[in-house]
């Protein structure tokens, strides 16, 4: 374009390009809309309780429960029902299971392998996968062995990998190791060969943040830590590149999926390991998210519907190929 061309378009003062054009009306915006929500996208998280005829809700998680086995079912064939395809189990353990070695985890017989058997029962074909870490087993509430006040690495590896073998023996699709412990997945991918279940996947928490944000789930399954914080495990927030090595030295160990945590505050996170790896993606909204919107909403602050559609969306476009979220039912519900 030449000097003069310049010059006489911006005399005329005549726009070429108005944007505003493919915004008109919810035809054209629905039309050239980059993203959308569907149910393939949840993975839904499930509280689930010893007992029978159980359903309480969390006080820090208004609407949100913890299920009985045998509610469970129902709950399972209702998120079927709404095309919601893939749950993550996470089991509430009594007190007087807990120990320093998380050994109730190991019971073939647990909650947890009893929950995954339901869920087969219920929903053949749900996609279940299970939480491994030791922080609901811990009399410590840690994710891990104490030993002298620190967290030790290998030895809790070890027993992550035979939760894992545990959980694979019960059924389930994909264990989701979300512990945070120096090559928990190299262990648990090797003990899962050699036992022959060539097909149960891993979904690693690999970029998984030392975050107030847990606090409302700690509530939910009484796994506060009982002394001390998370940090020499879980990530430093202040840290961008080493969510990329942690992320790719799981896929190097064999996750078949990896996963950014928590949510809304970590979409650049969620960006940069889709540009870095080509497995899918998992994010987590986490419990803490999930509280303050429903706080606001009581309020009469925020649109909780609109928001909450917001913030999935964002998810989307960050890149999110599978968002576990606790507003699954609510979105799919208000979608229709
Ligand atoms: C267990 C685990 C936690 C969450 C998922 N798995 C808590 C933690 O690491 O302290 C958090 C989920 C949420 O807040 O919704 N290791």
């Amino acid at each position: 374009m030449s000097i003069f061309t310049s010059i006489n378009l911006l005399l005329r003062m005549q726009l070429l390009r108005r944007n505003r054009r493919l915004r008109t009306n919810e035809a054209i915006r629905s039309l050239i809309r980059e993203h959308t929500i569907t149910p393939n996208d949840f993975l839904v998280p499930i509280f689930i309780v010893e007992g029978k005829g159980i359903k309480v809700e969390i006080p820090s998680m208004p609407r949100y429960y913890r299920y009985s086995l045998d509610v469970l079912k129902k709950e399972v064939k209702e998120l079927w029902s709404l095309g919601l395809k893939s749950v993550l189990l996470f089991v509430k353990v009594p007190d007087e299971l807990k120990d320093n070695k998380g050994t109730e985890a190991l019971n073939a017989d647990g909650l947890m392998q009893r929950a995954i058997k339901t869920v087969k029962d219920a929903t053949p074909d749900m996609l279940v996968m299970t939480d491994v870490a030791l922080d609901p087993y811990s009399s410590y509430g840690h994710d891990g062995i104490v030993d002298d006040g620190y967290i030790v690495n290998d030895q809790t590896c070890e027993v992550l990998a035979q939760m894992s073998l545990s959980h694979a023996q019960a059924g389930v699709d994909f264990v989701a190791p979300s512990d945070m412990m120096d090559g928990r997945i190299l262990a648990i991918r090797e003990l899962l060969e050699k036992e022959n279940f060539k097909n149960t996947g891993i979904m690693s928490y690999s970029a998984k943040y030392a975050s107030a944000f847990y606090g409302p789930f700690r509530d939910a399954l009484d796994s506060a830590p009982g002394f001390g914080d998370k940090k020499t495990y879980q990530m430093d927030f202040a840290n961008r590149d080493e969510a990329i090595k942690e992320t790719i030295m799981d896929v190097e160990e064999g996750a078949d999926i990896v996963m950014v945590k928590p949510g809304i505050a970590y979409l650049d996170l969620v960006r940069d390991v889709r540009d870095s790896v080509d497995v899918p993606v998992a994010v987590y909204q986490v419990s803490g998210e999930y509280a303050m919107l429903k706080a606001a909403a009581e309020k009469g602050w925020l649109d909780h519907d609109s928001v909450m559609l917001e913030q999935i969306m964002a998810f989307k476009r960050a890149g999110a190929h599978i968002i576990a979220s606790y507003f699954a039912k609510d979105v799919v519900k208000l979608l229709g």
